[in-house]
């Protein structure tokens, strides 16, 4: 029996196995249906053989298109800087390898945490006037600060970060460059503490020559003196005159020596010093000075802390640091200086702000006042030996150069946060007996 040939066979006759166009054996058998059948065919053939050329070029440029993906996707993943992607709340939306290793963390563990909890606290009001800017200025905005791995360990960066326009959807997206300037801000505290050590190493020099020709100059003067007394019968007006010319040589020469002392930096003689006690002590010799208007708030640990430190140094390194304080407060209505004093630990992560300490137990002693404040122009200069806004008339400007030298003589720590309008704060770190004797 005849098998019945359906529409579509007649019109598609195709294998399936060879994958060729054929005529069914069973349609069209005169000349001309065979004739129109092999032109119907070639028709066919043509369009499938174009079809095929069509194919090769897709995946051709499919296979292009992979290629070039995996050579981006390359790239963007092994950049020498972070990069990412955050939304308009500063949550991530995809990552870099480099910006993964940076942080120690897994790239899929980062997606949808916020950016804020790869920041140091202390720096989070810059990172959220970053992204302020952004929404506001809607162009490339950079800042600096700190990150943390999720080991605790800190590091310098710099954001730079684009707001993406490429569409416009809302809402926004931004593009963040992570770079980090570790290494760069280690070079310049580097270069800084050189600078430093010259310009003290300088001054020592000035210091020491100019104390000497004076004290050489005081021998001879009280040499001369002596000599006059011997010369002279007891008790008469120039006899009187003469000792107090002497006494008066004598204190020069006491203030001679202390300038060397303090120009060749004279190894403190370290003893166990209460520090609680040593403030009240300095806050009592300047009882006179402490106008009315000045409220004097203390917060001292319930057990009273010690450092090993010389005792003269760090009474003279407190009355320099309250009397510029209480110079800052002068005319104030409402003054308050405020005293805090506590034990701290230090750990590795916290070694970014302090490159001359080690980790370990600290004294932690705070100072702040409600006066002007420090304009920033200057605060960089205050260390300064002679740098003094209060005129040289007026002022030595050796106060803070001496503070800064007591402080490194105890392998301490100061530092200095200060804005217009908003007062100063002193904080100064010691190493506790506990750490100083390791
Ligand atoms: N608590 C403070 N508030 C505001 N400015 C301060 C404060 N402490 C220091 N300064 C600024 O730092 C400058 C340097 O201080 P420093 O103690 O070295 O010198 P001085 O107080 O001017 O002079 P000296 O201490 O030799 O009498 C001051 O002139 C002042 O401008
Ligand atoms: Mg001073």
């Amino acid at each position: 029996m005849k098998q019945k040939i359906s529409g579509q066979e007649r019109f598609f006759p195709f294998d399936p196995q060879t994958g060729f166009l054929t005529i069914h054996p069973e349609f069209g058998s005169t000349p001309a249906a065979i004739s129109d059948q092999l032109k119907l065919l070639r028709e066919l053939q043509r369009f499938q053989n174009e079809l095929t050329r069509q194919n090769m070029v897709l995946l051709r440029s499919q296979q292009e298109f992979m290629k070039s993906k995996i050579y981006y996707t390359e790239l963007y993943d092994t950049l020498p800087m972070g990069y990412i992607t955050l939304d308009s709340n500063g949550v991530l939306l995809n990552a870099n390898l480099t910006f993964a290793a940076m942080v120690c963390a897994e790239r899929p563990s980062l997606l949808n945490q916020r950016l804020m909890d790869y920041i140091v606290p202390r720096d989070h009001e810059i990172y959220c006037r970053h992204l302020k800017d952004l929404k506001a200025l809607k162009t490339e905005q950079s800042c600096e600060l700190h990150m943390q791995r999720k080991n605790g360990t800190a590091f310098d960066v710099m954001l730079k970060t684009a707001v993406v326009s490429d569409d416009h959807k809302k809402p926004e997206r931004y593009r963040t460059a992570v770079i980090d300037i570790s290494e760069h801000k280690r070079l310049e505290k580097e270069q800084e503490k050189r600078h430093q050590a010259d310009k003290m190493e300088s001054i020592r020099g000035i210091t020491g020559g100019i104390a000497h020709d004076f004290n050489n100059i005081f021998q001879i003067l009280l040499g001369t003196v002596e000599m006059e007394l011997d010369n002279l019968p007891g008790r008469s007006r120039t006899q009187k005159n003469l000792k107090k010319a002497k006494d008066t040589i004598l204190r020069a020469a006491g203030i001679v020596a202390h300038l060397l002392h303090i120009s060749f930096r004279i190894e403190p003689e370290l003893r166990p010093t209460r520090i609680a006690a040593t403030i009240q002590e300095v806050l009592k010799c300047l009882s006179p000075l402490i106008s009315s208007t000045i409220d004097i708030r203390s917060h001292f640990p319930a057990q009273e802390v010690s450092i090993l430190a010389d005792q003269n140094q760090i009474h003279q390194m407190f009355m320099n640091l309250f009397t510029n304080a209480l110079q800052a407060m002068e005319g104030n209505r409402n003054g308050i200086l405020e005293i805090a004093v506590e034990t701290v630990h230090l750990i590795e992560a916290d070694m970014v702000n302090y490159v001359d300490l080690s980790p370990g137990e600290y004294v932690k002693i705070t100072i702040k006042d409600t006066g002007p404040g420090i304009h920033p122009e200057i605060i960089h200069q205050i260390f300064d030996p002679y740098f003094t806004t209060r005129g040289l008339a007026n002022a030595s400007g050796m106060g803070l150069a001496i503070v800064q030298a007591i402080v490194k003589n105890h392998k301490g720590d100061i530092a200095v946060d200060s804005r217009p309008g908003e007062g100063t704060v002193f904080t100064l770190l010691f190493p506790s007996i506990r750490t100083a004797s390791k």
